[in-house]
C-alpha cells in the first residue's frame, strides 16, 4: 500500500514540475508576458478568479491573467508568481515582479499563436496589469520573453472570506490567501454542525447546500502543498449573506 501512494504521489508531482507549476522548485521556467489595462490597472476588475474588484479584495495591480497552460482549470487561482524579463536587451528591465493569478488568459483561435495568440494552448503567457509589467519591461516591447517561478504569497492581514448566496446555498469567495496561495480544499462548520466539506464553483468561490444562516462558521482551508489553516467561529451567529469576514493567516 504505501509503495503505492509513494508511488503515485511521485507520479501526481512529476506532472506538476512538468507543467512548471511546481511550488517550492527553485528553478525558473519560459514563458512570455504582456499588458492589459492602463496605466490605472484600469479592467482589472472581476476575472475568472472570483475576485472582483481588485483593489478592494486586496490584490492591487500586482496580478496577471494566465493562459490555459497555466491557469489549470482555475485551481492556479492565488498562486503567486515571481516574474522577470529575459533575453531582450531591448526591452528588458532589471528586476522581478511578484504577481498573483487573479484571471483567466482564454485562447483567441481567430490569431496565430506567435502572432496575438499568445494565450493559445500550449503557451506559457502571463498577460499581466499593466503598472506591473511596466516593473520587468519597457510599455513599447508589447510582448517580452520571461522566466517565472512559484513564491510564497506575501499578503497583509487574514484569509477572507465573502459569503454569498441564500440559506440553502452558500457560496463563498475565498481572498486574500497567503503562504502557497492556491486552495484546494475549503471546509466550512457552523456551530450546530459537524464539518462540512465545501466544493469549487468556479475560480475561488466554494459552496455548499447546508443551511448554517444563526451559526457561528468556522473554515478549514487547504492549500496545494498541503498546509491546512483552521480558523474557529470566523463569522459570529448573526453574520448576513454579502458579508467578508476575516481569519487568521497561513505563514509564509
Ligand atoms: C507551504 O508553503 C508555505 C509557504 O512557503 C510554507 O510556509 C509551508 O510550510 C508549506 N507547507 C507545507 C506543508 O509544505
Amino acid at each position: 500500500m504505501a509503495s503505492s501512494a509513494t508511488l503515485s504521489w511521485a507520479f501526481v508531482l512529476s506532472l506538476f514540475s512538468f507543467s512548471g507549476l511546481s511550488y517550492g522548485s527553485s528553478g525558473w521556467n519560459d514563458a512570455h508576458a504582456t499588458f492589459y489595462g492602463g496605466s490605472d490597472a484600469s479592467g482589472t476588475m472581476g476575472g475568472a478568479c472570483g475576485y472582483g474588484d481588485l483593489y478592494t479584495s486586496g490584490y492591487g495591480t500586482n496580478t496577471a491573467a494566465l493562459s490555459t497552460a497555466l491557469f489549470n482549470g482555475g485551481l492556479s487561482c492565488g498562486a503567486c508568481f515571481a516574474v522577470k524579463c529575459s533575453g531582450n536587451t531591448r526591452w528588458c528591465l532589471p528586476g522581478t515582479v511578484e504577481v498573483t493569478a487573479t484571471n483567466f488568459c482564454p485562447p483567441n483561435w481567430a490569431e496565430a499563436s506567435d502572432n496575438g495568440g499568445w494565450c493559445n494552448p500550449p503557451r506559457k503567457h502571463f498577460d499581466m496589469a499593466q503598472p506591473a509589467f511596466e516593473q520587468i519591461a519597457k510599455y513599447r516591447g508589447g510582448i517580452v520573453p520571461v522566466k517565472y517561478r512559484r513564491v510564497p504569497c506575501q499578503k497583509k492581514g487574514g484569509v477572507r472570506f465573502t459569503i454569498n448566496g441564500n440559506p440553502n446555498f452558500n457560496l463563498v469567495l475565498l481572498t486574500n490567501v497567503g503562504g502557497a496561495g492556491d486552495v484546494v480544499a475549503v471546509s466550512i462548520k457552523g456551530s450546530r454542525t459537524g464539518w462540512i466539506p465545501m466544493t469549487r464553483n468556479w475560480g475561488q468561490n466554494w459552496q455548499c447546500g447546508t443551511v448554517l444562516t444563526g451559526q457561528a462558521l468556522s473554515f478549514a482551508v487547504t492549500l496545494d502543498n498541503g498546509s491546512v489553516l483552521t480558523t474557529y467561529n470566523v463569522a459570529n451567529a448573526d453574520w448576513r449573506f454579502g458579508q467578508t469576514f476575516e481569519g487568521d493567516q497561513f505563514n509564509t
